[in-house]
């Protein structure tokens, strides 16, 4: 038996894999301008398959981004939280992983831990796909670089200003920038810095990631701006966040040092901390396009999974 193509980090693959994806989600998308949101892709990629998701923490989009790719791929989805689970009664990752194996053709995971998903993965003899953890947002950022994309062409030669938090999302960012050859300059404060492990590795495949303190510092010249919430599902230390990340929210006068940049930002947002509402309702916002994106993005993802394309 094959191996499962799994979709957990973007370190894992190739640059040439995620270019395929991307390129397949640009045409799928140019292909059904007009349509309405339920009508079926001509070559319905998804068909006969079923996504299982399993949800450990809140979500809108990507709850709705998959359920909604799904059906555009001509397939269908089954969604619970953990805790309606017996896996929230104690039940093993891996059994849920054997079982899930024997319904479904893939499984899509938000997890608490990323371990869990990995976990899960290696057990499962279907695709898993990660919804987001606390190390990473794999599918958040195909996303992302597909609306960059859209708006200033290839992401290759950008270079990309992350604002705010070193966390889960800025992780996939740094995972993407060496395999796909953008520049991202990383503004955290010291004490909410970006994974060192992270770095390590982009830095061993020549990529250019830095970081640094000073938020003008990496937004000077940059092609877009990304900020996303400086507390994070599961974080504990509200108050200390807030304080800490207090330089680092984006508004117009950081905008206007960027390159006649755009700005990025997962959602959901949190106004008048990370980001002002001028900036994120403003001309420069792709926030809109990003989030539709979720689905065009993550049906690729999904046609590569089950090996429609590639
Ligand atoms: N950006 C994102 O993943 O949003 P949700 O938490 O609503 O899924
Ligand atoms: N960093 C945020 C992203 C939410 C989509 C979180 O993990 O809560």
């Amino acid at each position: 038996m094959t191996a499962p193509r799994h979709f957990i980090d973007l370190w894992k693959l190739d640059g040439a894999t995620l270019r395929l994806i991307l390129e397949d989600a640009k045409t799928r998308k140019t292909a059904r301008k007009g349509w309405p949101k339920g009508r079926v892709d001509a070559d319905a990629p998804a068909k006969d398959h079923v996504l299982s998701m399993i949800f450990q923490k809140n979500s809108t989009r990507t709850r709705f981004s998959f359920d909604a790719a799904m059906r555009q791929l001509g397939g269908s989805a089954i969604i619970s939280t953990s805790s309606d689970m017996q896996l929230g009664r104690g039940e093993t990752i891996e059994d849920t992983a054997k079982v899930l194996s024997r319904m479904v053709d893939a499984v899509m995971i938000r997890a608490n831990s990323h371990a869990d998903v990995e976990r899960f993965a290696q057990v499962s003899t279907v695709p898993v796909i990660n919804g987001l953890t606390d190390k990473s947002h794999p599918c958040q950022i195909m996303a992302d670089i597909l609306t960059i994309e859209e708006h200033r062409g290839d992401i290759g030669g950008k270079t990309i200003a992350w604002v705010g938090d070193g966390n889960n999302v800025c992780s996939s960012f740094i995972h993407a920038a060496p395999l796909l050859g953008f520049e991202l300059k990383i503004a955290c404060p010291s004490v909410y810095h970006a994974d060192l492990h992270d770095l390590a590795r982009a830095a061993g495949l020549n990529g250019k990631v830095t970081m640094m303190e000073d938020p003008k510092e990496a937004v000077r010249g940059s092609d877009v701006v990304v900020a996303d919430t400086w507390v994070s599902m599961g974080d504990t230390d509200h108050d200390e966040r807030l304080k800490a990340l207090e330089p680092y929210q984006v508004d117009d006068a950081l905008m206007d040092l960027s390159n006649d940049g755009v700005f990025l930002h997962c959602l959901p947002a949190h106004r008048g901390e990370e980001v002002t509402d001028a900036v994120l309702d403003g001309p420069r916002s792709l926030a809109w396009d990003e989030a539709e994106n979720r689905i065009h993005a993550q049906k690729s993802v999904l046609a590569w999974c089950f090996g429609a394309i590639g």
